[in-house]
């Protein structure tokens, strides 16, 4: 297991590179198994979550070739329909194969994803929307087994916007016999990239990036290509980098229109944010200035950007209050970054920051992906050495991080878990 070592106190200055989004480019290679044409998918991010959902794909018989930020799938000879427990504990997001493997075979049998870090994540939702889409569900020995001669289409209301719930729906819809409406669904960029690969193939969808999608169902899909879309998330992550080392930063390749509650966050906080076509550069003249923040589904503030921000507040002047309402029990960064000097007070699904003069370097363990981020955010500001352990929590959704960190001068080096530093 390796670890990073951050020396803090450096002021980020220069350009950095946004990569395509990870959590856009997992449909979209999932979507692959809806038709048997080749799949040509570029700016696609070298991180672990995506180079796993190639394996599932190559497990379930599709042929996939993914060398630098290009993948090439066919999946004309997929013969297996199920997802192995081994690989799903390792992604959640292995979940995304249920609703097409259904749609394109007939059946599909998926272990059940488990709990993770930031909560129990049911997927309920996915389940009932099948359903409702006539499938036959049945959860037995932590697999989701789904089977359906062919789908038809059917009204859906979710409970509560579920960004994988809305991406394996409207997949499964497309195929279907008929016309799906999805009521409340989710309206994250991510949906609408997939919306939009998806009609390039022949799907007919409407309202993607709305809360009301409706999808006619076509017999098949054929192959095409994609562009996959930048990362906002990546691009927040930089930019709160960028604001706590009162740096310089520009995020190029970037869409500022998928930014804006980050964006305005930062504005609150005491930065100055100039928006162009596709980068953002942030400045940081004056002190943090504390903020309250909300998560909430997109557009507000995405709570992916959660613990950066948590980490933020940390340094700036006066008290913020950090809403998380989104998943039950995303503080893992909390006790670390009380271990750097954080004063961090929980209060239920809020964080009480009371900003400090400065954090202390110390030995932080990574919990989850956006944690991880949370705890490089402090280090890179901190006095001090600080050792994110577990980093492979950061490889899952961060292509390259300590290599685009040190263009823009931060002190940060890779190494072997207890190597001597
Ligand atoms: C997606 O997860 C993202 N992952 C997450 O990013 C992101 O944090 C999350 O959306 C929210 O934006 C991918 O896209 C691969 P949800 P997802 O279904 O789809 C509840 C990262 O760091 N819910 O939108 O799993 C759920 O418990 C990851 O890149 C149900 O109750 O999230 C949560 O409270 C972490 N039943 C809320 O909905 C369901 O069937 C939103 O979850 C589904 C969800």
């Amino acid at each position: 297991m390796d670890e990073i070592l951050i020396k803090g106190g450096k002021r980020l200055c220069g350009e950095v590179r946004i990569s395509g989004a990870k959590n856009s480019a997992l449909p979209i290679l999932a979507s692959t198994i809806l038709g048997s044409g080749e799949c040509v998918i570029t700016n696609v991010p070298r991180v672990v979550d995506v180079l796993t959902m190639g394996k599932l794909l190559g497990i379930l018989g599709a042929k996939v070739s993914h060398e630098a930020n290009r993948a090439v799938i066919q999946t004309g000879m997929i013969e297996c329909t199920e997802a192995p427990y081994d690989l799903v504990k390792t992604m959640r997001a292995s979940v995304l194969v249920l609703g097409p493997l259904l749609a394109r075979w007939g059946e599909a049998k998926v272990s059940l994803p488990g709990g993770c870090a930031i909560g129990s994540r049911p997927v309920n939702l996915h389940l009932a929307g099948l359903a409702k889409l006539g499938a036959d569900i049945s959860i037995d020995h932590g697999y989701i087994t789904a089977k359906a001669t062919r789908l038809r289409g059917g009204r859906i209301y979710c409970d509560t916007p579920t960004v994988t719930g809305t991406e394996n729906l409207m997949m499964a819809a497309s195929l279907a016999e008929g016309t799906t409406v999805l009521e409340n669904a989710a309206k994250e960029p991510e949906i609408l990239d997939l919306a939009d690969f998806l009609i390039k193939r022949g799907a007919r969808i409407h309202g993607a990036g709305t809360d009301v999608i409706t999808v006619e169902g076509v017999r098949e899909l054929h192959g095409g290509d994609h562009e996959v879309i930048p990362d906002r998330i990546e691009a927040g992550t930089y930019l709160a980098a960028a604001a706590i080392t009162r740096g310089d930063v520009t995020v190029t390749h970037c869409r500022p229109g998928h930014l804006e509650a980050v964006l305005m966050k930062m504005r609150e906080a005491g930065a100055e944010i100039q928006e162009e076509k596709d980068t953002v550069r942030l400045t940081m003249p004056n002190g943090l200035r504390g903020t309250d923040v909300r998560t909430l589904p997109f557009p507000g503030f995405p709570t992916d950007m959660q613990a950066q921000m948590a980490a933020l507040m940390s340094l700036a002047e006066g008290t913020s209050v950090v809403t998380e309402t989104v998943f039950e029990s995303r503080f893992m960064h909390v006790e670390e970054l009380r271990r750097m000097g954080a004063h961090i007070r929980v209060e239920g699904n809020r964080l009480v920051v009371t900003g400090c003069k400065k954090l202390t370097g110390a030995p932080v363990m990574a919990s989850d992906l956006r944690a991880s981020a949370g705890l490089i955010v402090a280090g890179l500001a901190a006095e001090g050495a600080t050792q994110v352990q577990r980093v492979y929590h950061l490889d899952r959704g961060y292509e390259r991080i300590e290599e685009k960190l040190g263009a823009l001068g931060a002190s940060i080096q890779r190494q072997p878990a207890g190597a001597v530093h």
